[in-house]
């Protein structure tokens, strides 16, 4: 476990709204295994925690590389910290691992931003010896990431796209059927992406009879196991994300009430995310609709 001031390495806009950075932190790099998660601290030991997942590991380098959306305030305040910055606090490897074995083929899902932490998996899983087929998924071209990283693990990687401007116009459940039906089925799969994409891919997993560990990091809070936040019903038993999980078998995850608990706040997170962009002086947000006159 480590705890203390970070210095970061380099910074990429992977699209409008999605950052990567590489920073120091030799002991997590070390450490961690895939699937698990951070919390972190942007510049004062008092401020808000945040979990994010952890994109890559460079244990000679000692370092991390986090991949993260502007959502609220304490994100856009990381994205404006540049090279040779720091980072207050990045605590981790938190969460518990991936269950990484030689299962045969597993087919790895990611979706949007998921596709960052989705890549650990992919190369464990390559490493265990299984044949891994990817899919990544994007609303655009300008969304999709980690394609060349991705690439060198994946027996076949299939992109799609929501409106066809790169890969197949398709959803992530349409290659991930096909790959289901396939002789002989997949003996694992994988998901992390939106709630409610995850919740179609476990439908689809479930009809075909392919088992499926999904990641619900989305709705973690602040990754202490106090909060309650991160609370949701897997196989009629409650369980928090951030000390039980973050991965489950996605046949038992209630994502109707998960999805209900995470629009709670939309409307006050839109707002806040408004008024970050208002206050950093960015373009107004590309997805949000405009507020009321
Ligand atoms: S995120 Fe607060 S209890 Fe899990």
């Amino acid at each position: 476990m480590e705890a203390g001031l970070n210095r970061i390495i380099s910074k990429k806009r992977l699209s409008a709204e999605v950052f990567e950075l590489v920073v120091e932190a030799p002991l997590i790099a070390g450490a961690r295994k895939a699937g698990q998660f951070l919390i972190v601290q942007i510049d004062d030991e008092w401020g808000e925690r945040i979990p994010l997942t952890i994109a890559d590991a460079d244990g000679e380098r000692g370092t991390l590389t986090i991949v993260f959306q502007t959502v609220g305030a304490s994100t856009h305040r990381l994205a404006r910290k540049e090279p040779g910055e720091f980072v207050e606090n990045i605590l981790g490897p938190l969460g518990n691992p991936t269950h990484i074995e030689k299962f045969g083929t597993v087919v790895c899902v990611g979706g949007g931003i998921g596709t960052a932490p989705l890549f650990p998996i992919v190369q464990a899983m390559k490493a265990a010896g299984n044949r891994v087929l990817v899919i990544c998924g994007a609303r655009s071209r300008e969304l999709v990431i980690f394609e060349d990283r991705i690439r060198p693990y994946a027996d076949e990687l299939v992109i799609v796209t929501d409106d066809g401007s790169y890969g197949r116009k398709a959803l992530v459940t349409e290659p991930l059927r096909e790959f289901c039906l396939a002789s002989p089925k997949p003996d694992m799969s994988v998901a992390i992406g939106p709630p409610v994409m995850m919740k179609f891919c476990a439908q689809v997993t479930k009809e075909l009879g392919v088992p499926i560990m999904v990641s619900l990091n989305t709705i973690m809070i602040d990754g202490t196991g106090m909060c309650g936040g991160c609370r949701v019903n897997v196989g009629g038993q409650t369980r928090f994300v951030c000390v039980d999980g973050p991965e489950f078998d996605g046949h038992q995850v209630d994502f109707d009430t998960m999805m209900v608990r995470m629009r709670a706040f939309k409307e006050q997170e839109d707002q806040d995310h408004r008024k970050c962009h208002l206050e950093l002086g960015l373009e107004p947000h590309p997805v949000l609709p405009k507020p009321p006159a």
